[in-house]
């Protein structure tokens, strides 16, 4: 070989290698709802925290609003390595295969957001993280979003008036259950079909927390919204486990303080993110919004907790005792 290509071969392995260890991990984060939700928030949050504590060492690149993977697809692609960080709501974890993040899914299991961080941010929230490992899935945190209220074209303020009423709901079975038994018809749709099925009448109502409704403007093809708070709808912020597991332990170390990070503010903005959400609503003049009396919203729990015992099998009778010890809720003393 003569010196010279030695050399120019030398000079270009130097930069190459110059180049990979500057080269920045990216880190792709694909979600389903609007950047201006808590969601969206507090994801952009995270990237820009991460940037800062590796210094530019680790890029994560935000994808919002269904613009890369739709709700099923985008845990396919996390399990493929297409990318590499989620955040889907926990009822969407049953199709993987994960039942038991479908207890969240029990109507009124949560009186507030003190009840439930008992749960999310305490031991048994780990131990469930724990369950997507086998899926080759690493749970990090769990992130708020709130409670959701019902929407629909027509006025509801008894648990009669969903009877026979389309309602669009996400992949779970306890959501399912949860509507069936209120005599209404389920229908799993992707999120970002949500807006159009509602404005063509594939389906006639949903349920949302006030943020998701607002920024995909739901309110502007929904007459009427109930704030019955039957159901909390929050998220799992998970990684590809072979993906995170091979990251070097100080870029990992940094990027998990980064998460610690997103999560508190997260958790801070979530409330006040669904009552501006609210107030948006109202202003609007487009939606009815009824605040149901406590009468009201205690038929709205009554017809429900029959779901309480339908679907502790599927979610595990311990799993759902340790949950109630937690929060005191007892189905049977309503
Ligand atoms: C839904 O499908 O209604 C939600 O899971 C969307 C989201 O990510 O908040």
């Amino acid at each position: 070989m003569k010196i010279h290509t030695l050399v120019a071969g030398l000079v270009t392995a130097a930069f190459s290698l110059i180049a990979s260890a500057q080269e920045p991990v990216v880190i792709k984060f694909s979600h389903v709802v609007a950047a201006d939700t808590p969601k969206g928030k507090a994801s952009e949050f995270f990237a820009k925290r991460a940037n800062e504590l590796t210094k530019g060492r680790a890029k994560v690149e935000v994808y919002a609003n269904s613009s890369l993977y739709k709700d099923k697809e985008e845990l396919e692609a996390l399990q493929m390595g297409a990318v590499q960080m989620l955040a889907p709501s926990l009822s969407k974890f049953g199709p993987l295969g994960v039942k038991e993040f479908e207890v969240f899914d029990f109507p009124y299991i949560f009186d507030d957001y003190a009840e439930l961080h008992k749960v999310t941010q305490g031991p048994i929230g780990a131990s469930l993280l724990l369950k997507l490992e086998p899926k080759g899935i690493k749970g990090l945190a769990f992130w708020d979003n709130g409670f959701k209220s019902f929407s629909a074209n027509t006025p509801i303020k008894t648990p009669a008036d969903l009877k026979g009423k389309k309602m669009r709901i996400q992949s779970s079975k306890v959501l399912e259950e949860e509507f069936r038994t209120l005599g209404a018809l389920p229908q799993v749709m992707a999120f970002s079909e949500v807006y159009q099925a509602l404005q063509t009448g594939v389906v006639d109502g949903t349920d949302n927390p006030h943020s998701n409704l607002y920024t995909q403007k739901m309110h502007e093809v929904q007459k009427h919204m109930t704030i019955t708070d039957h159901n909390y709808l929050g998220y799992a912020v998970v990684v590809n486990k072979k993906f995170w597991d091979g990251l070097p332990p100080e870029l990992r170390a940094q990027l998990e303080l980064a998460m610690k990070d997103a999560t508190v503010y997260a958790n801070q903005i979530a409330k006040e993110e669904n009552d501006a959400a609210l107030e948006g609503v109202r202003k609007s003049g487009k939606t009815a919004i009824y605040v149901p009396t406590k009468e009201e919203k205690l038929a709205f729990k009554k017809a429900m907790a029959p779901v309480h015992v339908k679907m502790a099998d599927r979610v595990g009778k311990d799993l759902l005792q340790q949950i109630y010890k937690e929060t005191g809720f007892d189905p049977t003393k309503l």
